[in-house]
C-alpha cells in the first residue's frame, strides 16, 4: 500500500527557490553529470573569497577530502560583513530571555560585537590562528559573538553543551588541548538562576595546564568566585575594545570548529569541520530546505551546544542574511503556550524543532496552538530522532494549519548541513519520512557490500561521495575517523561514508530513517554511546558488570535502560536497590550530565553473552522492550540466564 501523500502549499511553491520536483531532478542529474562542475558553480556564487580556490576537490588522500584547495576566506565576512553593505539596520539575532527580556541585535551590532570580542581575544589573551577555544555558554547572544569572534581571528572553537558535567567538560578541554574557556556566571530557566561557571571551576581544578584564561559573561550576576590572573569579566573588559579586528585570511581547509559527538566506544570523538565548504552547505541548505527570504524572521530551538545551533542558529542563518532567534529558556514555561505566544508575536515564519519538543508540547497542550495566530509560519521543521506519525500529523494540523510544509531533515554532527530533506515548495511528503536527498547528495541505503537494498528491507544509510560539509577528520585521531566512517561499507572497491543508521527505501525511492544500527542511543534528540554510560556506571564500587541499552519512550524517543552485575560480595536486596540506583544515577549525573540518567535500573544475575564473552545486546533490547524472545539462546555460554533477567526485570516493575 502506498503511504498517503502531502503536496506542497502551491502559493508557497511559486515564490520557493526550488519550485518542483522537475527543478530538483535537474539540480540532482546535474551534480550527477558533473560534480565538481555543481559544486564549483555553488562555491562561485555563494562565497566572498578573498582568493579564489584551484581545485574543486581533490580526493587523492580519501577519506581525508579537500574542498576548494587553496581558496581564501573568513568566515565571519560571509556572515556579517557583506550584509553591511545591504543590510546593516536588520535583526541578525533576536534574543528572547527566559522572563521575556528581548534584544535586537542588527547586522551592525552584530559586526562591532563580534569584532570587539575578537579583539579582546586577540589582543588581551593572545589568541592566535589555530588555538583551541572552548565555549561552555547559555543561550545568549554573547555565546554567538564568541564562536564569531574565535572565527574572525582564526581561532577553533570547541562548544561543550551547558547540561555537560565537570568531567565531561574536561575530558573534552583535555583533548582539545584548550587556551581560553568562555563561560558565563549562569543564566535563567523556568524562571530562576542557574550557574555554569562552577562547573568550569571544577573542570580546571585539576589536569588542564592549557588553559590560561576564562572569560566570563555577567548574565544573572550571582556571586561566583574569581581566580585572580585567570578569570576575567566580560562585562568589564569588552567596553574599551576597538570594534573593527581585521579578519584572519583562512585557508578553505583551516578547521572552523571542534564539536564532540558520542559513537559507538567509550571516549567522545572530536568532530573537525572546515571553513569554506561548511559554511557554503550552511547557507545553501538555509536557503533551499527552509527557503528563507528576507523579510522572515526564523527560529531554530535548538541549544548552540549541538550541531543544530551551529549550523541552523548561527552559521546558517547568518551567512543567508536570515533574522535568527536565539531562546534563552524552555518551550513550556511559564506554560505550554511560551513557544505559540512567541511565534504569534515575533511572526516566526520557518520553526525548527526536535520530535521530543513535539511531543511534549503536544501532550501538554494539544489545543494550545490554536489560541495563537501562528498564520505567519510557513515551513516547519524536525531534526534529531525519527518522528512517529501522530506527532507529525499534530505538527501539520494543528501547529501548521495544513498549509506549512513540514522538513524533516536528516543529518548529523558529522554531515555539518542537512542531507536528507523534503523541499518545502518542491516535494510530495510522506509523515515521518525524510524523503529525499538534496542536490548534490549522493545518499544511498547499501548492503554491507555495496549493493543498494531491495525496496522495503532495510539497509545502511550512506553517503557515496564526499561532500563539502563533511567532518575533515576526529580531532587528533585520523585512524579513528577512518575506521569510525569509512570502515564498514565499500561500493566498488571504495569505501563509503557509513552514517551509522538504519533507512529503509520505498518503491517510489523516498527514504525513512529507522534508527541507528550502532551503539549509539538517541535520547530526545541527544544522541549518547552506551559505552560512554557504561564506562561511567563501572565507576560504581558496587558494579561489576554493566549492559546499556535504548528502549523506546513515547516522549523521548529513546530511555536509558541499564542492566547491572553486582560485585560477588555485595548482597542484592531490593531495599538496597533504591538507594543503588539513585547512587548510579549520581555516578552517570557526575560522569557526563543529567541527560545521560538512566530511567530504568535493574540488577540481574549475569548478562546474556556468548561462549567468546559477547553481550548480546539484541536480547536485552527485547527483554527491555517486554518482547518476547524469538532469537535462538542455544548458543549462548548459559541460556537459563534469560529466564532470570526477565524475572528481574518484572520484580523491578520496569
Ligand atoms: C543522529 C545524529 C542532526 C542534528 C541533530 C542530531 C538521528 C537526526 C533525524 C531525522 C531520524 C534522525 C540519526 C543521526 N537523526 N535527524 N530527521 N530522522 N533520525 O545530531 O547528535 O549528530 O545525531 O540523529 O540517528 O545519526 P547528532
Amino acid at each position: 500500500m502506498l503511504q498517503e501523500k502531502y503536496y506542497p502549499n502551491k502559493e508557497f511553491a511559486k515564490q520557493a527557490r526550488i519550485k518542483n520536483m522537475c527543478e530538483y531532478n535537474e539540480l540532482m542529474e546535474w551534480a550527477k553529470e558533473d560534480y565538481e562542475g555543481f559544486w564549483d558553480h555553488w562555491a562561485r556564487e555563494k562565497i566572498d573569497w578573498i582568493e579564489p580556490y584551484e581545485k574543486v576537490l581533490d580526493e587523492s588522500d580519501a577519506p581525508f577530502y579537500k574542498w576548494f584547495v587553496g581558496g581564501k576566506l573568513n568566515v565571519t565576512q560571509q556572515c556579517i560583513d557583506r550584509h553591511i553593505e545591504v543590510r546593516k539596520n536588520k535583526a541578525a539575532i533576536i534574543f528572547e530571555g527566559d522572563r521575556g527580556d528581548r534584544q535586537i541585535i542588527t547586522y551592525l551590532r552584530l559586526y562591532r560585537e563580534v569584532n570587539r570580542m575578537a579583539n579582546l581575544l586577540r589582543n588581551e589573551f593572545g589568541v592566535k590562528k589555530g588555538d583551541r577555544v572552548v565555549l561552555y555558554m547559555p543561550m545568549i547572544p554573547e555565546a554567538a559573538y564568541a564562536m564569531l569572534a574565535c572565527a574572525r581571528i582564526g581561532a577553533i572553537h570547541s562548544v561543550v553543551f551547558g547540561g555537560f558535567s565537570a568531567e565531561a567538560l574536561r575530558d573534552r578541554i583535555q583533548d582539545a588541548e584548550a587556551k581560553v574557556i568562555i563561560t558565563a556566571d549562569g543564566a535563567y530557566r523556568k524562571g530562576a538562576p542557574y550557574m555554569l561557571k562552577p562547573v568550569v571551576d571544577q573542570a580546571l581544578e585539576e589536569g588542564c595546564p592549557s588553559v590560561e584564561k576564562v572569560l566570563v559573561v555577567q548574565r544573572n550576576n550571582e556571586d561566583i568566585i574569581w581566580i585572580g590572573g585567570r578569570d576575567y569579566s566580560y562585562n568589564e573588559m569588552i567596553e574599551s575594545q576597538p570594534d573593527t579586528c581585521e579578519p584572519e585570511v583562512m585557508d578553505s581547509e583551516d578547521p572552523l570548529f571542534l564539536l564532540y559527538t558520542s559513537g559507538s566506544t567509550g571516549k567522545p570523538k572530536g568532530v573537525q569541520h572546515s571553513q569554506a565548504g561548511y559554511i557554503l552547505w550552511a547557507q545553501m541548505t538555509m536557503e533551499w530546505v527552509f527557503d528563507v527570504k528576507e523579510n522572515d524572521t526564523y527560529w531554530c530551538t535548538a541549544d548552540i551546544g549541538w550541531i543544530t545551533g551551529h549550523t541552523y542558529i548561527v552559521y546558517g542563518p547568518l551567512a543567508a542574511g536570515a533574522t535568527t532567534v536565539m531562546f534563552e529558556g524552555v518551550p513550556t514555561y511559564p506554560d505550554a503556550g511560551r513557544a505559540w505566544k512567541m511565534v504569534e508575536e515575533l511572526r516566526i515564519n520557518q520553526f525548527y524543532t526536535a520530535p521530543t519538543a513535539i511531543r511534549v508540547l503536544h501532550k501538554l497542550g494539544e489545543h494550545e496552538p490554536e489560541k495563537y495566530d501562528l498564520s505567519s509560519l510557513k515551513v516547519l521543521g524536525t531534526v534529531g530522532e525519527p518522528i512517529d506519525p501522530p506527532a507529525w500529523k499534530w505538527y501539520y494540523e494543528v501547529v501548521g494549519g495544513g498549509k506549512c510544509a513540514i522538513v524533516d531533515t536528516w543529518w548529523q554532527t558529522e554531515t555539518g548541513g542537512h542531507m536528507i530533506s523534503p523541499l518545502p515548495g518542491a516535494t510530495p511528503v510522506k509523515p515521518a519520512c525524510a524523503t529525499f536527498p538534496l542536490p548534490g547528495i549522493m545518499a544511498e541505503v547499501l548492503e554491507r557490500d555495496g549493493t543498494p537494498v531491495a525496496p522495503g528491507e532495510q539497509g545502511l544509510l550512506c553517503i557515496t561521495r564526499p561532500w563539502p560539509s563533511m567532518i575533515r577528520t576526529i580531532w587528533g585521531d585520523p585512524e579513528r575517523f577512518k575506521k569510525s566512517y569509512f570502515g564498514d561499507v565499500v561500493k566498488e572497491g571504495q569505501p563509503v561514508y557509513f552514517s551509522g543508521d538504519g533507512a529503509v527505501v520505498d518503491e517510489e525511492g523516498y527514504i525513512t530513517i529507522t534508527g541507528r544500527v550502532d551503539d549509539v542511543i538517541n535520547v530526545s534528540g541527544h544522541r549518547m554511546g552506551t559505552a560512554e554510560i557504561e564506562s561511567a556506571i563501572k565507576k560504581h564500587p558496587h558494579v561489576a558488570e554493566v549492559a546499556v541499552v535504548g528502549r523506546p519512550d513515547p516522549i523521548k524517543g529513546e530511555s536509558i535502560f541499564a542492566y547491572i552485575v553486582l560485585k560477588d560480595d555485595i548482597p542484592d536486596n531490593l531495599g538496597e536497590e533504591v538507594e543503588l540506583t539513585k547512587e548510579i544515577n549520581e555516578v552517570i549525573a557526575r560522569e557526563i550530565g543529567n541527560i545521560a540518567k538512566a530511567d530504568a535500573i535493574v540488577v540481574v544475575p549475569g548478562l546474556p553473552k556468548t561462549r567468546s564473552g559477547k553481550v548480546m545486546r539484541r536480547i536485552l533490547r527485547a527483554i527491555a522492550k517486554g518482547e518476547e524472545i524469538k532469537q535462538d539462546i542455544s548458543t549462548l555460554e548459559d541460556p537459563s540466564i534469560v529466564a532470570k533477567i526477565q524475572e528481574a526485570v518484572r520484580c523491578a516493575g520496569c
